[in-house]
């Protein structure tokens, strides 16, 4: 087992002065990183320094040899309440344009990293979950969430429009219908209805949630990375293509996965055709004998 924790020292600051190191913790345990938002006296709301310090942390476990899946969760109460109203939006905005601006890429920059990242992700949504959190929400390959959590498109509520991509993720997540009751009512739902809604894929009791979340991310960490990376970017890029261009694009994604990984598939083949140790309808082939 390695593990190691990115929130080393308890500072003496009061909350709101939070350190930015302080504001995203983790955890790698058995291959499984566990990175926290990491403000529980602000519902890990996410404010600059929150955006910036979760980029350092994606970039430090994307390629670590000890870390297979990433599951995103919250400290707390909270999974997030969406962006901090004032550090991210009063505050910037008193800082003129260019202000706003940044704050936007550093946000913006790590749901689209999360989006596309080496490893698979799983969103653990332990509870609250509002407005810019359905960012990273999206960027989650997967998402779990505590039968008792509660997600909502809140901005409606306080006078803007669901910006930051939220808008776009309920379109892609849920029915027309749905999305835009969701979008125009401010009206929270809980982690059941978030699965019948389609934002996320189950929901358990939360003393279940972990246990059932470990459960998957030690599934995952089975497979071949190489095909798990080539099939998450698939299922993202084919939704906008036509049949024909979603079927050449897969050729290609294939030929190009095979270029850095030929040996695996022809493994996977071999122990099934030739080994008979396992079935690819039951099970992953054992990656540990390639
Ligand atoms: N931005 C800034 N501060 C926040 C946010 C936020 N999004 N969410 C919570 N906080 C702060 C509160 O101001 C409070 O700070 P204080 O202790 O200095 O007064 C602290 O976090 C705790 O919040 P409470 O409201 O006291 O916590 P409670 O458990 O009673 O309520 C709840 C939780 C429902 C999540 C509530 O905090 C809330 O409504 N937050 C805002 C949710 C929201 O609408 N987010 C914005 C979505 S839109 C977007 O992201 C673009």
């Amino acid at each position: 087992m390695t593990s190691k924790s990115a929130r080393a020292k308890p500072s003496a600051a009061q909350p709101s002065e939070r350190a930015e190191v302080d504001t995203v913790a983790f955890d790698v345990v058995e291959g499984i990183a566990w990175v926290r938002f990491n403000r529980p006296e602000k519902r890990n709301c996410m404010s600059p320094k929150l955006n910036r310090q979760m980029m350092r942390v994606l970039d430090e476990l994307e390629f670590r040899d000890d870390v297979q899946v990433l599951v995103l969760t919250g400290e707390g109460a909270a999974w997030s309440a969406g962006m901090d109203l004032k550090e991210y939006f009063r505050e910037t905005e008193a800082g003129g344009l260019g202000a706003v601006r940044q704050a936007q890429r550093e946000a913006y920059g790590w749901w689209r990293r999360l989006r596309w990242y080496q490893k698979p992700t799983i969103a653990m949504v332990n509870g609250w979950c509002f407005g810019g959190g359905y960012g990273p929400l999206f960027a989650c390959d997967l998402a779990f969430a505590a039968d008792d959590a509660q997600f909502g498109l809140s901005e409606i509520n306080w006078g803007i429009l669901p910006g930051g991509g939220a808008t776009k993720v309920a379109r892609e997540l849920m029915p027309f219908r749905r999305a835009m009751y969701h979008a125009l009512m401010g009206e929270n739902i809980d982690g059941r209805t978030a699965v019948e809604w389609g934002l996320v894929n189950e929901a358990h009791p939360g003393e279940r949630l972990r246990a059932r979340v470990e459960e998957v991310a030690k599934v995952l960490s089975q497979k071949n990375p190489v095909a798990l990376k080539a099939a998450k970017d698939a299922m993202r890029r084919v939704g906008e293509m036509t049949y024909d261009n979603a079927e050449d694009y897969l050729v290609r994604a294939q030929e190009a996965a095979n270029s850095f990984d030929d040996h695996g598939r022809k493994e996977g083949i071999k122990q099934f055709i030739d080994d008979k140790t396992y079935k690819p309808g039951l099970g992953a082939y054992d990656k540990k004998r390639t």
